[in-house]
């Protein structure tokens, strides 16, 4: 396992599933890189045991800096806050960890829609991502790249259930009947850590990490269940859902859109069904972890 770790992300879900996880084996140093060393959510993880350590996924030089020494790295950039400019972030950390020499780079991304759709569509937020992958390789990086399901914390975060007039409760986005592929962030943690701890074996591989794949209507009738109050799963057709008119909203429908991509539907469903299914440590017993060597292997 590499020993000296910079987890990006570590004050969000994601790369702060990863810190937690690494830090809880105790067998790595973990440096948790930020852009605000003093927020509440970096204090935490100096009390865990880890560095924090101030880099700007804008700033090369930044990058630079606190990559000296590191053995691995784990990468997310967050294209909700850069939008087409996380290329250019996820570039800067690429490039940054090919001049530092980082052994392995475990790398959050995600395929390309246009690719997957023969051009059908093309969802900014998975492309970015998947030239992040092209990247990675012409730089001659170690990489191995996880793609990661919907959280279910987007349940809390996103779309929360809304009281309906009629008292019960109601969430709604473009999915129709569509399986989602999806996880509970935390398990991202285990998963990685894993991926570090086995490094030979997950070298130059993709992982897909997706805990379970289940309807809209199927996770509404589980927050029925749990919540002892009703809750339902109203569809909002794709062309509603995008002229919604926030940021991003567009992205959204075309990803979550049941009838326009048919593509990527079946991409959710090669995700649980490409087997052997792999559980590969205690801390992810809840996911799935499914290989492959990469996009082009994906069964669609
Ligand atoms: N929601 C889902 O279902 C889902 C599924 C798969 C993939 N994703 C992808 O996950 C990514 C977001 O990850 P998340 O959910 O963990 O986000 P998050 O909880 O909002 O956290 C964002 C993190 O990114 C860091 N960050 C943002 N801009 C930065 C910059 N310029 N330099 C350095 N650090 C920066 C923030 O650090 P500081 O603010 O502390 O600097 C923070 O730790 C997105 O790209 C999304 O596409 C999401």
């Amino acid at each position: 396992m590499a020993d000296r770790i910079l987890v990006t992300g570590a004050t969000g879900l994601q790369g702060g599933a990863v810190a937690r996880h690494l830090l809880k084996l105790g067998k790595a140093e973990v440096l948790c890189l930020t852009r605000h060393p003093d927020s509440e959510a970096a204090k935490t993880f100096k009390q865990l045991g880890a560095d924090v350590v101030k880099a700007d996924f804008d700033d090369p030089a930044s990058l630079k800096q606190v990559l000296r020494g590191c053995t691995g790295v784990f990468g997310v950039t967050n294209f909700w806050e850069a939008f087409l400019r996380e290329y250019e972030q996820g570039a800067n950390l690429i490039d940054a960890a090919s001049e530092a020499g980082v052994g392995h780079l475990v790398l959050s991304t995600l395929p390309s829609t246009s690719k997957i759709s023969n051009g059908a569509i093309s969802v900014p937020v998975f492309e970015t991502k998947a030239r992040m992958e092209a990247h990675t390789r012409l730089r001659g990086v170690p990489f191995t790249f996880v793609h990661v399901a919907f959280y279910f914390e987007n349940f809390i975060n996103y779309f929360p259930p809304q009281k309906q007039p009629d008292g019960n409760y109601g969430f709604g986005f473009p999915l129709a009947e569509a399986p989602l592929a999806a996880l509970a962030v935390d398990d991202t943690g285990g998963v990685v850590t894993a991926i570090f701890e086995n490094r030979a074996e997950f070298l130059g591989t993709t992982v897909e990490v997706v805990g379970d794949q289940m309807s809209a209507q199927q996770f509404a009738q589980i927050m029925s269940r749990v919540l002892r109050r009703k809750v339902t799963y109203n569809h909002i057709p794709r062309d509603t859902y995008a002229a919604l008119g926030f940021p991003g909203a567009r992205d959204l429908a075309d990803i979550r859109d049941g009838e326009a991509i048919r593509a990527l539907r079946a991409l959710c469903q090669s995700f649980l069904a490409a087997a052997p299914v792999r559980r590969i440590l205690d801390g992810a017993a809840k996911s799935k972890v499914l290989r492959h060597p990469g996009p082009s292997s994906t069964a669609m």
